[in-house]
């Protein structure tokens, strides 16, 4: 089911036209009136200080990793992978996180969660000077997550107003520069109303001014879920129709721009939708959407992966990105699509995956990085093959030659046993009996469908200029 405009006033199209009243703006970037950051009345930063940082936030081929989890998220995440959720077990999986060397290269910040702000590393050293010493500016979600919107079944709406002034200044003396607040837009039958888009927006704009009041720079992030069948189309309605309330709702807080970063989502079909769109579609979709609702002046937008691959939502911020330039930077800010693949190896073994979980983290911030560039490039799949006496190394699409044709259905049979589950484990037990994945040993089996030919799989290529293991196939045609 898809969301309807059809009731302009029932539905979140009503959140298009918002009525902004006029508010007397204390002060102008412009004029410089007023420009300072005052918490109960004593100066604490300048808004030079504010646009300073946002724009740090946002330095060219640099993104944000977030590992604000809450304790029930991580928990989650962490039973995916059979580790025991404890407070030491969190602290020891953000210090591999936060210490993994050059990590500052491509990363600019890093979201912390209440708990995490407060922890060291196992030698004692504040996690927060960690970050600082790496020059990644230290950074704080700050909601207390969404709520049930009551009168509005199905949907939500995020809290944590109540003393946000308070602990926004105990988070600025333990050190952060800027925070998050995430609003959750579901789109279902009748969702989103306008009035959870508003309500929402309205949170998020006086959690956006408590911020700046306390010279930290409010990162504002309304995410539209990939959960449901919509298709794009509906993704982009309802994501214009939700910042174009948010933009009406800062405004009306008298939010500054310059000291403010957007995090949105991707324009996007529903996880579910049969239709799925191609890298420039979703960047074309997304990069439109946000040039009708989002003022030039902000110093930046980053993503998160909201559940998209990590491969995906590389490719889609590249796609974004060789289509510019924007009127903002665009980068990055991801959670699962910075972390999965290092949660993963580090579940395996704590100490000894410890050093290549860290290389992962590396790997998906250089990535990110050179998307946020739009130089990002598929790491290329080689295939080792040989037919009669020709022996070589090729590019996939090399395959496409008629030359390689009977090859080439090989590898494709190949390539699909090795991405099916089943046949995942089945390479997976040839690797380990081969025991060194670079010795190259060969593992015979015969394929009845292509009558003499014989495959030898192997796994990882030490020949290619990329680091990541892949399939390799050799063909020996008779
Ligand atoms: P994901 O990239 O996993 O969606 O997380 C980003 C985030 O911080 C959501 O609030």
């Amino acid at each position: 089911m898809q969301a309807s405009l059809a009731q302009p006033n029932a539905g979140f199209a009503s959140a298009l036209a918002p009525e902004l009243d006029y508010n007397p703006r204390p002060r102008t970037a412009a004029t410089g009136v007023g420009r300072e950051a005052k918490v109960f009345g004593v100066q604490v930063m300048s808004i030079e200080q504010l646009e300073n940082i946002a724009q740090a936030m946002v330095a060219p081929g640099k993104g944000i990793i977030a590992i604000d989890e809450s304790n029930s998220t991580i928990k989650k995440r962490f039973d995916a992978v059979g580790i025991e959720c404890t407070e030491e077990t969190r602290r020891a999986y953000r210090e591999m996180l936060l210490t993994t060397p050059s990590l500052g290269e491509h990363i600019s910040g890093a979201i912390l969660y209440d708990e995490t702000i407060r922890q060291s590393t196992k030698s004692g050293v504040p996690f927060t000077k960690v970050m600082l010493d790496a020059g990644i500016l230290p950074g704080i979600k700050v909601d207390k997550g969404p709520q049930p919107l009551a009168g509005f079944p199905g949907e939500v709406v995020t809290e944590g107003l109540d003393g946000l002034r308070e602990r926004l200044n105990e988070y600025a003396r333990l050190g952060a520069k800027f925070a998050k607040w995430r609003a959750v837009i579901t789109i279902g039958d009748d969702a989103p109303s306008g009035t959870c888009i508003e309500a929402n927006c309205h949170a998020l704009a006086r959690y956006a001014a408590l911020c700046q009041e306390a010279g930290i720079v409010p990162m504002v992030e309304p995410e539209i879920l990939m959960d449901g069948e919509h298709d794009i189309d509906v993704c982009y309605d309802v994501t214009e129709a939700t910042l174009r309330s948010l933009f009406g709702s800062l405004y009306e807080q008298n939010v500054l721009l310059e000291g403010t970063i957007l995090k949105a989502s991707m324009v996007i079909p529903g996880k579910g939708c049969a239709e799925q769109a191609s890298a420039d579609e979703v960047a074309e979709a997304t990069v439109r959407c946000l040039k009708t609702s989002v003022p030039a002046l902000l110093p930046g937008i980053v993503f998160l992966s909201g559940g998209q691959s990590d491969e995906q939502a590389t490719a889609h911020l590249n796609a974004m990105n060789q289509m510019g330039p924007h009127p903002w930077p665009l980068s990055f800010s991801y959670g699962r699509a910075m972390q999965s693949a290092a949660l993963k190896l580090w579940s395996k073994d704590m100490q000894k995956n410890f050093a290549d979980a860290q290389k992962t983290v590396a790997q998906r911030a250089r990535e990110n990085g050179l998307a946020a560039l739009g130089q990002w490039k598929k790491a290329p799949v080689f295939f080792a093959a040989r037919v009669g006496r020709l022996r070589g190394f090729f590019q996939a699409d090399a395959l496409e030659h008629a030359l390689f044709k009977p090859v080439a259905q090989v590898f494709d049979q190949a390539f699909d046993r090795h991405e099916g589950d089943q046949q995942r484990a089945r390479v997976g037990k040839i690797a380990h009996r081969k025991q060194d994945r670079h010795s190259r040993k060969r593992v015979h089996r015969n394929q009845p469908h292509i009558g003499r030919e014989q495959q030898h799989i192997f796994q990882s290529t030490p020949h290619c200029n990329v680091d990541r293991p892949m399939l390799e196939v050799a063909i020996e045609l008779h």
